[in-house]
């Protein structure tokens, strides 16, 4: 039996529960900066992250030898080169279900912030302006799009529908058995879903693929007056046309939640644009969310250190 204990650290801000596991030595450093987590990494056998931490060529260097699992606290592996960790023989783990209700309700969040105005609204309050000219439009009976059918995506159809939106999704991917099961009508192709929908919202990873996916082509394909939103990843919706299509006054509304290099520089263009709601990319922080990522990620974590992965999925 060994008697050191494997080591676990997890440098980004997450709720990890109970650190104390027989035969682990669990470090949590949330936030730890990235020269802090270059400097020790190579004293343990697994890293657990968040989005926050890139895990690139220069950080597995750091790291050296020992470190034999990464796990990823949350959905998206867009921040880890998993070439690169493959060829080092490291296991990447994350938590694919634990805040997927969080993230579809931060969707819906932002459709209904931008249909009704209120970000806008908060800022002229705040500053003394009481306008009550401006007008909102209503959800029910409007035409949801949803790019990516996937775990988040189901969800946002659901609760969708429970605000009586009509649900079009486009997923190559999914099975139709998946759209009759939850009601939605697939759409044969990007295109086609660009042009009947009220609403878009995207909930597809980031990859080669998805990158700039919804650039300043398929925004024009919108309808006049229809709203974007992006809780996904910075960049499937591309920045600069959809702050066009917001100035220009196609688009009347757009809510983001991530953006292309995070955290953004102070001049950013969303900043400035009219009628788009931002958040910090906050889709997976709830108290429920976290604690279950935390849970889920541990987990695996160790169960991968054991030498048996299915015990922590
Ligand atoms: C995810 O991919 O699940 C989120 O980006 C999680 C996070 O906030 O780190």
């Amino acid at each position: 039996p060994r008697t050191t204990p494997l080591r676990v650290l997890i440098c980004d801000e997450m709720n990890p529960g109970d650190l104390h596991h027989e035969g682990f030595e669990i470090d949590y450093a949330g936030n730890l900066p990235r020269e802090e987590t270059l400097r020790r990494l190579s004293g343990y056998d697994a890293l657990i992250t968040r989005s926050r931490t890139k895990v690139d060529r220069e950080l597995l260097e750091a790291a050296g030898d020992r470190l034999r699992v990464i796990g990823r606290g949350g959905v998206g592996v867009d921040n880890i080169d998993l070439e690169a960790c493959s060829r080092r023989g490291i296991l990447v783990l994350n938590a694919p279900e634990s805040n997927n209700v969080s993230a579809a309700e931060l969707a819906i969040m932002h459709l209904l912030a931008a249909a009704r105005g209120l970000t806008r609204s908060d800022r002229k309050t705040r500053a003394g302006e009481w306008d009550r000219k401006f007008l909102g439009v209503e959800l029910k009976d409007k035409t949801l799009g949803i790019v990516g059918l996937g775990r988040i995506g189901s969800i946002v159809a659901d609760r969708a529908q429970g605000l009586r939106l009509k649900v079009v999704a486009f997923d190559p991917y999914v099975p139709e058995n998946k759209f009759e099961r939850l009601g939605v009508e697939r759409a044969t192709s990007l295109d086609e879903l660009l042009g009947r929908v009220d609403f878009l919202t995207v909930h597809t990873p980031l990859t080669e693929e998805t990158q700039g996916m919804i650039g300043a082509r398929e925004l024009a394909r919108l309808k006049p007056g229809a709203i974007v939103v992006n809780a996904a990843r910075g960049g499937i919706v591309e920045e600069a046309a959809l702050v066009e299509a917001l100035s220009a006054g196609h688009l009347f509304g757009a809510g983001v939640d991530v953006f292309v290099e995070e955290p953004p520089t102070p001049d950013h263009i969303f900043l400035n644009a009219p009628n788009l709601g931002i958040t910090a990319h906050l889709g997976a922080n709830t108290y429920e969310a976290q604690e279950r990522v935390g849970a889920e990620i541990v987990g695996r974590v160790l169960a991968a250190l054991h030498g048996d992965v299915s015990k922590g999925a």
